[in-house]
């Protein structure tokens, strides 16, 4: 049986994800609150408190030899604001969630000497648009596609790539569309008008298109940073 290793399984697209892959594989999932899915092996890891997840992510997979896919997938939002509005401290918050967790949780699979044959980390296309309000989080996004990359360089016997899934109709967006300051922040606008015109995504139907994609993100070069429409267009 293949065995997967999912983050951020409690909600939103990590959680459809987790529903989909346990119907075909092992599911190892992690997240603060437990997802209460019996047939996943699940830890509860705080992946903002940097000094515990090695310890907590080895116990989950001290007894593996080798992974068929982990998905880095929980995020940390932030705030929309200015960043001159926003504390250093929160920044570091969005970043160790968004990015030096999954840092640590690559290494502590490659320092226990667990086969990982594909890394999926999910990033977003704020990475790469600079829009006012973006913040730690669009930073912390473009931090990880250029950390995928570098692992890439370093690991080559796992495929690493980092995708943008479009926008989906989770707690993520409620946050956003309750938020003020249109105005001031088109990208609020944006998705208020998504929302409105039905063009977001349920988290299932973005799981099934992930799964459905998995192999073909193995046609791209390692690292490589793909939307999730591009590579079904392509492929
Ligand atoms: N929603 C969108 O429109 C959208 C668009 C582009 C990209 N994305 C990306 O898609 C991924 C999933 O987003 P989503 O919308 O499904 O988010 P979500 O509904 O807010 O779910 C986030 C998941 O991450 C976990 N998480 C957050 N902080 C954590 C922490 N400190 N420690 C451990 N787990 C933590 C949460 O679990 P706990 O709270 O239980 O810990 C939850 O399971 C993210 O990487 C996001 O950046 C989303």
């Amino acid at each position: 049986m293949s065995r997967v290793l999912i983050t951020g399984v409690s909600a939103g697209l990590g959680r459809s994800l987790a529903e989909l892959y346990m119907k075909k594989a092992q599911v190892y999932g992690v997240s603060r609150r437990r997802p209460g899915l019996p047939q996943i092996i699940h830890q509860c890891i705080d992946l903002a408190d940097l000094e515990t997840v090695a310890a907590k992510l080895g116990m989950l997979v001290k007894n593996i030899d080798a992974l068929d896919v982990v998905i880095l997938n929980a995020a940390h939002m932030g705030v929309v604001e200015d960043l001159k509005d926003t504390s250093v401290d929160l920044l570091r918050e969005v970043m160790a969630v968004n990015v030096w967790s999954n840092k640590i949780i690559c290494d502590t699979l490659f320092q226990q000497g667990i086969h990982v044959a594909q890394i999926i980390a999910i990033s977003s296309g704020m990475a790469e648009n600079t829009c006012r309000g973006g913040n730690g989080y669009a930073l912390s996004k473009l931090a990880l596609n250029r950390m995928m990359a570098m692992y890439a360089l370093e690991q080559q016997q796992t495929h690493f790539c980092t995708i943008s899934p479009g926008i989906i109709d989770t707690a993520m967006q409620e946050y956003l569309q309750e938020h003020k300051g249109h105005e001031k922040f088109p990208i609020l606008a944006q998705l208020q008008q998504a929302k409105d015109q039905g063009m977001m995504q349920s988290p299932d139907h973005v799981a099934q298109r992930i799964v459905g994609c998995q192999s073909q993100f193995l046609h791209y070069p390692s690292g490589s940073f793909v939307s999730l429409k591009e590579v079904e267009e392509c492929y």
